[in-house]
């Protein structure tokens, strides 16, 4: 296995990125409080780059998703009292998806109804994907993962934050996936932490880092004994992380092949254990991770540059998320 070549971070293989990887995996498209009852949400599934129109309405309480596009003509659709809406020739649509009234014909057809996208839920998380190339349950092995607290099922009492770098996505994510650069990077949390007990562990389409802090530091339970932050990327734009105070949510939205937005959301179990040990000061961290990601960008831009080798155990995650990666771009999307 070798590095990708850093063409791929570039504006040529961009495109190839958004069809093969983008268009093909999961991201988080909204909350749950945010898909009532008895009305449509509308919403672009990575706006700017996939751009992908959706309505996401709940049947019998459940998430569902459906294409947002019209199945005539293509025009957008509207959220219409409990429905959806065609504004070019008034097509309208129920609460499930199905075609109700298609002006111009005499009744509609099995083909009129919306075309249906898979939807997922995590905790108050919802997840669209346009054309799985893996099932989500692959994203997040339960039964590895079940130790951790649950994920909440109510709206971040912290609200939102989000601060864009001039890195590609793929940059951040690479650098989210491995342990090697904390002592370099991160002062502040790396005297949290015993590196000599980092663990990567890849598994399915997702890795899971587990921090070990110093001993008067507060801990989550593990499996494998007490540590002080569990780092869980999910393939490929999202990132849990659990610490002792509580579940920090990282969500990556390419903006283009130099430029990355990131929000985060945080759920507070234990406040009184915000500022202490791995989970405190965030971010910084954060603005630390920003600042070395726009440094590899403007490095993998020379002409000069040339992948390196991987780190045993610390890049391991890496390589594994770099295994993933050639998978999809190796296969061609099956056309619509
Ligand atoms: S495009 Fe929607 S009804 Fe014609
Ligand atoms: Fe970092």
């Amino acid at each position: 296995m070798t590095l990708p070549p850093l063409s791929l971070y570039g504006e040529a293989r961009w495109p190839e990125l958004v069809e093969r990887v983008l268009a093909r995996s999961w991201h988080v498209v909204a909350s749950a409080d945010e898909v009532p009852e008895g009305a449509l949400l509308a919403r672009a599934l990575l706006p700017g780059v996939l751009d992908e129109p959706l309505l996401l309405g709940r049947v019998d309480g459940e998430v569902h998703g459906w294409s947002g596009v019209c199945t005539h003509r293509a025009a957008v659709l509207e959220p219409h009292g409990e429905g959806a809406r065609c504004p070019y020739h008034g097509r309208r649509f129920n609460r499930g998806g199905r075609c109700l009234t298609a002006p111009g014909f005499e009744r509609p057809g099995e083909d009129d109804h919306l075309r249906p996208v898979a939807v997922a839920t995590l905790g108050s998380l919802i997840f669209a994907s346009i054309a799985p190339a893996m099932p989500f349950a692959s994203l997040f092995p339960e039964q590895r993962l079940a130790w951790l607290p649950p994920l909440p099922a109510l709206p971040d009492p912290l609200g939102e934050a989000s601060f864009e770098v001039d890195a590609h996505f793929l940059l951040y994510v690479e650098n989210y996936l491995e342990g090697l650069h904390v002592p370099f990077v991160h002062p502040g949390l790396s005297a949290a932490l015993d590196l000599g007990d980092y663990r990567v562990e890849p598994a399915g389409w997702s890795s899971l880092q587990l921090g070990v802090g110093r001993e008067e530091e507060p801990t989550l339970a593990a499996p494998e004994g007490p540590i002080a932050a569990a780092w869980v990327g999910l393939f490929c734009t999202t990132m849990l992380n659990h610490y002792p105070w509580g579940l920090s949510v990282n969500i990556v939205e390419p903006l283009g092949p130099g430029r990355t937005r990131i929000r985060y959301r945080r759920w507070v179990r234990d406040a009184t254990l915000l500022e202490a040990g791995a989970g405190a000061g965030l971010e910084q961290v954060e603005r630390e991770d920003g600042a070395i990601v726009a440094c590899v960008q403007r490095g993998a831009r020379s002409r000069l540059a040339r992948p390196g080798q991987y780190a045993p155990k610390w890049e391991d995650g890496l390589r594994h998320f770099h295994q993933r990666l050639a998978e999809l771009l190796e296969t061609r999307p099956p056309s619509a």
